[in-house]
């Protein structure tokens, strides 16, 4: 089944006389289940395509729809509640926030869905042994090496269960071994940015 479908997006930053084309006329669509890798150069728009299918970013034209809900329209509570539920995002340069530990960072997302702390305790501990950061889980950001903070992220990302996860070259700072091991845990769909 088609999960997201985008339709003739084009994304430019600035104005008539500094124009960049960040994206120019891209059509693909992502099956349930399926996992897309984008590659490009640097400065080529991956994480602008990602921006704009996860709303970061709001597209110049064209159509991006998850589950057939245009979510280029979206405004408001319908955003928040598209973006809590059904995403997942791995940030190129992990975004966790400083003053929480890994469990904080990865509990978050379900603590502000108000699920019970029994829950969110299970389901933190079950993604941690899977990426292999049980040890980290009471650390600090700074606390934590590249390869860790990016697992955390990682965790953080797939803890909600969404329909879709977007990763941002998630695996640069990582060994072959680990980076095979984050993005195999989801079952969900992922499009995946990866320099060339
Ligand atoms: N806010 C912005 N304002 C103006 N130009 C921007 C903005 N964000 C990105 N760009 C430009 O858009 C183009 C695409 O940038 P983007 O960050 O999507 O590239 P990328 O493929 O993710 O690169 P990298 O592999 O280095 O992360 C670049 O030329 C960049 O300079
Ligand atoms: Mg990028």
């Amino acid at each position: 089944m088609e999960l997201l479908n985008i339709q003739h997006i084009e994304k430019y930053y600035g104005s008539k006389s500094s124009l960049t084309k960040a994206i120019d006329d891209i059509s693909f669509s992502v099956e349930e289940g399926e996992f897309v890798a984008i590659m490009g150069a640097s400065g080529s728009g991956k994480t602008t395509l990602l921006n704009c299918i996860s709303t970061i970013d709001r597209v110049t034209a064209g159509h991006i729809s998850l589950e057939n809900t245009d979510i280029t329209t979206l405004k408001g509570k319908a955003l928040n509640k598209f973006r809590r539920e059904k995403l997942g995002f791995i940030f190129q340069d992990f975004n966790l926030l400083d003053t929480l530990t890994a469990y904080e960072n990865i509990s978050l997302a379900l603590s502000i869905q108000k699920k019970p702390a029994a829950e969110i305790d299970k389901a933190v501990k079950t993604v941690a042994e899977q990426l292999g950061i049980t040890e980290v889980l009471q650390k600090y950001p700074y606390q934590m090496s590249g390869g860790q903070k990016q697992r955390v992220a990682s965790a953080r990302a797939i803890v909600t269960d969404p329909k879709l996860v977007l990763a941002d070259e998630p695996t640069g700072a990582l060994d072959s071994k680990a980076a095979r091991c984050c993005l195999s845990v989801s079952s969900t769909s992922t499009v995946s940015a990866a320099p060339l």
